[in-house]
């Protein structure tokens, strides 16, 4: 049963989880649902009024204790099912990310302002943090005196904890500077965040250990209205932002200097990819077919028969790592690609990836003036591609730009502006392919949302008769709904050979040459996925274990096994918590090695329901 179902069913109104599921909504959306939401979606007046006591008992004291005291009250939030996660949890090593906000100034604060407008300032602060912070799925864990600790990979984990914990520090800086308090002005805030491994059952007891202390240590030296992160935050996010490099901090507690980073924005790059490895690539290695394949359809395309590519696979496969070779090749050939990136953040978010690629090909500055971002809009939809002025109020519309002054108010109903909206970015593409035939890379499908999903699929029907490839990626479990089509491909990515994955480790150690039986081992553990290859291999060669000769490396003392690299961590653990009865099978799988027989599993694990 999904959370938000179990959530439903929990208030006795499951009978609306299929409207719930239909629109995608997530137990995270829950603290921004309205009345209005609600009835949009069709619910009578007694399960709204359920519903709303139920999202503001989230919203106030069952997400953050009200009370001001420091204990290490765990949220009622949990729900039954967290509950149950997390007893299966117990004792488990995870890595974990901290995330510590606390008020600037809150005793000057506290002495100008009577008890009763203190709290509810305060209140206001818990509410706005506890909204930023479920909005990525943290968990808030407690409260430190005005401080307000949140986990990010607890008792759920996802994929990025850290890039998690940075966004929600960024929103709830932002959400904060718009809270204008009577006679205080703006609250600022302080935000230290921090990764490391801890064991579950000890940071129940408020034994978080490292993180939770370096997170507050970070905060401590943070400027007003800023995020401070520990180094290991930096590497576990790098590329998703700009970091300003702090130097080595002497931090309270702390025998040695520690190195902190100060974040100075999200980062400009164009793709979760692109974020990630920003820094170096590994060599294309293989995927000459699939290669091929791509240039056979955009041959195609270009003759006038608009293609579809699908390509799927498991994360760390390989889909963007082939797309930015495909990129490159069109790029020699003068072929600008287009880029759609959908993303976990935003599945609820309307036309979220084409947002995001008008911002990013306009180049709009957060404070530039509307005038100036229609007149830019404008030279694009207008000039350029010679679509009528009537497209840019529904494309400035849609990229939320106030433009009623410029072209008059409208008088549409939602539906029919929601389909304006469809047909001008679809007639758009048209008019950009038929001046010079186009490629679109829409990456990570899976994350679309709805609205997106529906301007695709006008897109792929019309596509046929015009010069465009479209190229999607999206993961396995992804249903696609455009595979009846002629013009549709579809394309899984298989796992690398062996000799692939080992030409890849040798191009990841340069010259010199890895002792042979761990190069054995990075094979057998990373299974032919390259992200894991090279994140083994990394991990390898940044650690301490190995020290280079002439023309090889040779261990520093004996050889030891290896380990998951900590930028694993997270993507695999979110992976088994999605799988609940699957995890308690790997972890005893982990303590008796790779391959073991449905008997010595059994044996060592209480019985399971396998239904
Ligand atoms: N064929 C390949 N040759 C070399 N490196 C690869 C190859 N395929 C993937 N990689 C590397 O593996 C990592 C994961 O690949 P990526 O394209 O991000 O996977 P996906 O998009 O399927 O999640 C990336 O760092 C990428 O550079
Ligand atoms: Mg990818």
């Amino acid at each position: 049963m999904s959370d938000i179902r179990q959530w439903l069913t929990d208030l006795g109104l499951e009978r609306y989880g299929d409207i719930f599921e239909r629109e995608e909504l997530t137990p995270a959306n829950l603290p921004e649902l309205s009345d209005d939401d609600l009835k949009a979606l069709g619910l009578p007046l007694g399960p709204r009024k359920t519903i709303l006591k139920a999202i503001n008992a989230l919203r106030t004291g069952d997400t953050i204790a009200p009370s001001h005291s420091s204990d290490s009250d765990i949220p009622k939030r949990l729900t039954e099912k967290n509950l149950a996660s997390k007893s299966a949890l117990e004792g488990e090593r995870r890595q974990l990310t901290v995330l510590f906000c606390d008020i600037v100034g809150s005793t000057e604060l506290a002495n100008r302002v009577d008890p009763e407008i203190l709290e509810k300032i305060l209140r206001a602060y818990e509410d706005a943090c506890a909204a930023c912070i479920t909005r990525y799925e943290g968990y808030v864990f407690r409260r430190m005196g005005d401080g307000i600790v949140a986990f990010f990979g607890y008792p759920l984990a996802h994929e990025g904890e850290a890039e998690r914990a940075i966004h929600a520090g960024l929103e709830i800086i932002a959400a904060l500077s718009k809270l204008d308090v009577p006679d205080v002005g703006h609250l600022a805030v302080r935000i230290g965040i921090a990764s490391g491994l801890v064991v579950v059952s000890s940071a129940e007891k408020g034994d978080e250990g490292e993180p939770l202390n370096l997170a507050s240590r970070l905060q401590a030296i943070a400027q007003p209205g800023s995020i401070v992160v520990s180094e290991w935050v930096s590497r576990l996010a790098r590329g998703s932002f700009d970091y300003e490099d702090m130097g080595e901090q002497a931090l309270k507690g702390y025998a040695q200097p520690t190195r902190a980073y100060r974040i100075v924005g999200v980062s400009k790059a164009t793709s979760r990819f692109e974020a990630a490895t920003q820094e170096r690539l590994t060599p294309l290695v293989g995927r000459e077919q699939e290669l091929g394949l791509l240039l056979d359809r955009w041959a195609l395309a270009q003759d006038g028969e608009g293609q579809v590519v699908l390509l799927s696979g498991e994360p760390g496969i390989g889909k963007s790592r082939i797309l930015i070779a495909l990129r490159d090749r069109l790029d020699a050939q003068g072929v600008r690609a287009l880029r759609f990136q959908c993303s976990p953040y935003y599945m609820n978010s309307p036309f979220w990836p084409s947002i995001d690629n008008f911002e990013r090909a306009l180049k709009f500055s957060r404070d530039e003036a509307p005038e100036s971002k229609l007149d830019k809009l404008e030279a694009l939809i207008v000039t350029h591609y010679g679509r009528p002025l009537t497209d840019v109020r529904f494309i400035a519309s849609m990229l939320s730009i106030p433009c009623e002054e410029r072209y008059g108010a409208h008088t549409m109903t939602p539906q029919k502006h929601k389909d304006e909206t469809l047909r001008s970015l679809v007639d758009l593409a048209e008019a950009a392919a038929r001046k010079q035939p186009s490629i679109m890379l829409y990456e990570d499908v899976h994350w679309a949302d709805p609205t997106s999903l529906e301007a695709l699929d006008l897109l792929i029907d019309r596509v046929r008769s015009f010069p465009l490839l479209i190229v999607l990626t999206h993961r396995i479990e992804f249903q696609s709904r455009w595979g009846v089509h002629g013009h549709v491909t579809g394309l899984n990515l298989s796992k690398l050979m062996r000799g692939q994955s080992s030409t890849m480790i040798s191009k990841l150690s340069g010259s010199k040459a890895l002792p042979a039986e761990l190069v054995e081992e990075i094979l057998t553990k990373s299974d032919g996925v390259p992200l894991f290859v090279e994140e083994l291999t990394k991990s390898i060669l940044e650690s301490n274990q190995l020290k280079e000769a002439a023309d090889r490396y040779e261990y520093v003392g004996t050889a030891h096994s290896i380990t998951v690299p900590a930028t694993l961590r997270d993507s695999l653990m979110a992976r088994l918590d999605r799988y609940m009865p699957v995890k308690e099978i790997a972890q005893i799988g982990a303590a008796i090695g790779r391959e073991f027989s449905y008997e010595l599993v059994a044996a060592g694990s209480a019985p399971m329901c396998v239904c």
